[in-house]
């Protein structure tokens, strides 16, 4: 028998201050703090149904209609913690079925593990009846994913404790406050990276000279800055450290061993035409960030949209170009249950 059913959807977030690096690999609590922007749930997202039924005979979770393996670590550490502090079904033996779908290419270094996590944490905190601050357990589904429990601008503040139970995201600024700001998606290449971001980050926290400043000294300055250029809608700031960033961020995986590289030919290009068209703007009107993956999220203000999308269309004509407005709407939520 049926015993409740829930569906959720929730955003993609792109970040600004990357995220590269843990300390515990285990909790995934990282080497550094971050922060990014959510987009909207009706943008790039993912969408989970989750069935708890007497009748199943074990847990099962598909991807994209596909089945994944729900004994991996990930997706028990996160049921775990869901069923620990369930206040609902916990008076009936039950398992769930799981489906979730993404609207975008997944693990193609568009965020979808972060979109992943955090709306199948949502869905099972609905469905188990869990309050209160459930980012924590999205973190140890994939890190990026606690930031994507808030809409508008959001920081994963890395925390000092040993257990993780300071290492959560918080809300910087809402949506309504910069509702300005859009956000460009340039997909170059939609097929599943080479190296995931897991695979990669242990390898540069381990061998990349770089590290130890970036997480010393380059993010947390960052951090303050980006933070202060957010609350006055300062763009020329905020464009100025997200590409530093992405740069920085990129250079790390180049100087790990063995180098990885996640940008590509394209991906440069469009770097190159970006700091070319903000010298000649004599501003900056765009700024790019690139994750773990080709494709290129550009920040701007909403007055530069049409300007900049007719660059790119003359440089990419029949490119997938799509753009999202990330003004005030509801984030995260449950569409039924
Ligand atoms: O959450 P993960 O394990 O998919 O790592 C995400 C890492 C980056 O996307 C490259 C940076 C970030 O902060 O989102």
């Amino acid at each position: 028998m049926v015993l409740a059913s829930v569906t959720c959807s929730a955003p993609v977030n792109i970040a600004v201050i990357k995220y590269w690096g843990k300390r515990d690999e285990k909790l995934i609590l990282p080497l550094n703090s971050s922060l990014s922007g959510t987009l909207h749930q009706d943008d790039l997202k993912t969408t989970t149904t989750i069935v708890a039924s007497e009748s199943f005979t074990e847990d099962a979770l598909w991807l994209n209609g596909k089945k994944e393996d729900i004994n991996a670590v990930r997706y028990q550490n996160v049921l775990n913690a869901i069923r620990s502090r369930a206040t609902k079904l916990t008076d009936k033996k039950h398992f769930v079925h799981i489906a979730s779908i993404n609207n975008f290419p997944t693990a193609a270094g568009l965020a979808s593990s972060a979109s992943g996590y955090c709306c199948l944490v949502f869905t099972l905190a609905q469905l188990y009846g869990v309050d209160g601050d459930i980012s924590a357990i999205a973190r140890m589904g994939s890190g990026s994913a606690c930031r994507s429990m808030f809409g508008g601008f959001v920081k994963w503040e890395m925390g000092q404790k040993e257990d993780g139970s300071d290492s959560v995201a918080i809300q910087v600024q809402p949506e309504q406050h910069w509702p300005e700001m859009n956000i460009i998606v340039l997909v170059v290449n939609d097929k599943k990276k080479e190296t995931s971001s897991t695979d990669g980050m242990q390898k540069s926290a381990a061998t990349s000279v770089m590290m130890k400043e970036r997480c010393a000294v380059t993010v947390p300055q960052r951090m303050k800055d980006i933070e202060e250029a957010i609350k006055n809608k300062d763009f020329e700031t905020f464009g100025d450290i997200t590409m530093k960033d992405s740069d920085d961020f990129h250079e790390v995986c180049a100087t790990t061993t063995p180098p990885i590289y996640y940008l590509n030919d394209t991906s440069r290009y469009i770097i190159n035409l970006i700091n070319r068209y903000n010298k000649a703007s004599g501003s900056i009107k765009c700024a790019y960030t690139f994750d773990a993956g080709p494709n290129a999220c550009v920040y701007l203000p909403k007055d530069n949209v049409v300007e900049v999308l007719s660059l790119f269309l003359k440089h990419f004509p029949g490119q997938d170009i799509s753009t999202y407005y990330r003004g005030p709407k509801e984030n995260i939520a449950a569409i039924e249950s």
